[in-house]
């Protein structure tokens, strides 16, 4: 609850005045059916025009008033719900983006989106429904009992029989509820990932022709939604009908008893008209009562979700860095003895007592099986995940001491997974650096192989790209991505497998450039033809998780066995390419 406090400060008149304005309505609700029984009892009784136009003045007055009040109450409630569910909503995004790889691998994407927007919308809904119903449905409750009371005592005894009965039946609905909203909300975050999912990839769908596979799988994820939904709609649903015949019931019984009152000369016609009023008004605030708790009880169920985000804690900081101001400054990286597993309580390790170094300006190759730990290794010198045994050093300096900052604008990375931003392809390639001249750009994209095929689009640099860069080629994309972090110049250069989709040639004219246009900066190269790596300094050879040779080509490939083989393999491979 603390937490909401702060989102609500900002706006505390809004949330004041709307429930306070509200309480207009009450005095309405309340007045008006006395008046309406003084006009029948005295004005009509006595044929007292009068005293009928009188009232029937004040009776409209008072409508004006409980009218303005309701629409001061409705936008006041609407201007506090909405501006403190934005406020949370940004603070929401802000989280998640401080989240580390390992917080983010823990959540869905669809269930992040779920919870930024329909979960933050469930607390819009009740808040604003909270706001109008807080003070009203009690004071309205409260007002008609008091009215009903004073008019006669005896008939308001059967009111009394029927709220237990109805508070009861209330209590059960919301116990039922709240595990049925619960589940809903569970539904709603699967749909969310599997629309995500499937149109992300819509392509790989397509080309794979498993379109029906993937409608048949949305259709069972939807039916399982619309079950549950169903299934907590219906106690919702239940509500209704159960408040109305306790309605009708209830003004039935009194209409009955007040009318032998009547006939028995001891209630006048006008008190039986505003007692029934009275009693319908008592029925209403406790169905409006019954809907808020359930709004509440729904809304419940997604703030949980909504702190399960907040409360992640985030696993990696720098707030502990002891050289915060420090910025990379030579790139020197040396493992120590680094350990490395995804999960804490797992056994299993991806990384085993690694332990190199790269002296700056040095070219590191690293090359190994798929699923040898290549991309997890490099990982850990930016920080996108902390060691779990050993360390990594900068400079000589750990990286857990530097800023996240200044130690991610020391090391460019290429991931392997990369991807570029809808925008124009100088947008996407002004991220390295924002404030790059347009001869920085040019020279980027040209170490990169990129400004040749940039040029030739009609649109040069201004073109722009779909969504994830959908339309250039992948060895095109690759090319972007590479001048994007060298934008950035960085110290520590790291390209994962990140000229796969680039011919040789090109490849070729790549590592060209990075020996003469950037001789000071460390690269790290990871790749999977011996070609791409050959003229490292060091090349660092990778098996499940532990380095099984390490030297120069030369050397590796006098004493390396599985070195020698990746490379004969390939090398017989291309020759057969050759003759072919
Ligand atoms: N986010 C993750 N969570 C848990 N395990 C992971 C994660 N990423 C990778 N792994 C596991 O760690 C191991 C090493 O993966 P890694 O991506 O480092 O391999 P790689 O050498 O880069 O392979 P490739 O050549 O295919 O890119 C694999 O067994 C993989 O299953
Ligand atoms: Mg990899």
């Amino acid at each position: 609850m603390k937490r909401y406090g702060k989102y609500i400060k900002p706006y505390w008149p809004s949330f004041i005045l709307a429930p306070v304005l509200m309480l207009t309505e009450v005095l309405g609700d309340v007045l008006l059916p006395k008046f309406m029984s003084m006009i029948v009892n005295y004005g009509v009784a006595n044929r007292d025009m009068g005293y009928v136009t009188g009232m029937g003045v004040i009776m409209v007055l008072t409508a004006c008033v409980m009218a303005l009040g309701g629409i001061g109450g409705a936008y006041f409630s609407s201007k506090a719900s909405i501006c403190f569910t934005s406020d949370l909503r940004d603070d929401l995004f802000a989280r998640v983006q401080e989240f580390s790889f390992k917080n983010i691998d823990q959540y869905s994407t669809g269930s992040l989106v779920t919870r930024l927007t329909n979960d933050v919308q469930q607390v819009q809904n009740v808040t604003m429904m909270g706001l109008r119903m807080m003070f009203r449905s009690p004071g309205m409750l409260i007002g008609a009992l008091i009215m009903a009371f004073s008019i006669n005592g005896k008939l308001a005894l059967v009111i009394l029989v029927v709220i237990p009965l109805l508070a009861l039946s209330i209590g059960i609905i919301l116990k039922t509820a709240f595990p049925r909203f619960t589940v809903m909300q569970k539904k709603i975050d699967r749909i969310n990932s599997g629309i995500q999912e499937a149109l992300t990839n819509v392509r790989v769908i397509k080309s794979f022709v498993r379109g029906d596979y993937e409608e048949e799988k949305f259709k069972e994820m939807n039916q399982d939604l619309k079950d549950s939904s169903l299934n907590a709609m219906k106690v919702v649903m239940a509500t209704m009908p159960v408040m109305t015949l306790a309605m009708n019931v209830t003004t039935l019984a009194v209409v009955w008893y007040g009318g032998n009152m009547i006939i028995g000369g001891s209630m006048q016609v006008g008190d039986l008209t505003a007692f029934t009023t009275y009693i319908v008004q008592i029925l209403m605030s406790l169905m409006m009562l019954s809907m808020v708790f359930l709004q509440c009880s729904r809304a419940l169920a997604s703030v949980k979700r909504i702190n399960e985000v907040m409360d992640t804690e985030i696993d990696l900081t720098d707030a502990d860095a002891a050289r915060k101001d420090l910025e990379v400054s030579r790139g020197r990286v040396e493992f120590q003895d680094v350990s490395f597993s995804y999960s804490q309580d797992s056994e299993e390790k991806v990384l085993e007592h690694i332990s190199f170094s790269v002296e700056p300006g040095q070219i590191l190759g690293i090359i190994g099986a798929t699923g040898s730990g290549k991309t997890t290794l490099v990982q850990l010198i930016p920080r996108l995940y902390d060691v779990t045994e050993g360390r990594v050093l900068v400079d000589g300096v750990d990286v857990r001491d530097y800023s996240l900052r200044n130690l991610r604008n020391g090391v460019g990375m290429v991931l392997q997974k990369n991807v570029l931003f809808s925008g124009t392809i100088e947008e996407n390639l002004r991220w390295g650096d924002e404030e790059a001249s347009e001869e920085e750009l040019r020279a980027a994209a040209e170490s990169a192989q990129a400004d040749g095929f940039v040029r030739s689009f009609t649109d040069g640099y201004d073109t722009d790209l779909g969504q994830g860069g959908v339309n250039v080629s992948g060895g095109q994309k690759q090319r972007l991505c590479i001048a994007r972090a060298l934008l950035k110049k960085p110290k520590i250069l790291i390209l994962d497998d990140s000229t796969s989709a680039v011919d040789t040639a090109t490849e070729a004219r790549i590592r060209e450039c990075f020996r003469t246009a950037l001789k000071d900066t460390t690269k790290i190269i990871i790749a999977q033809r011996i070609g791409s790596v050959e003229e490292a300094d060091r090349i660092l050879v990778l098996d499940e998780g532990k380095i099984i040779g390490m030297g120069s080509h030369e050397e590796l490939l006098a004493g390396c066995p599985a070195y020698q083989e990746i490379y004969y393999s390939q090398r017989d491979r291309e020759r057969k390419e050759g003759v072919s």
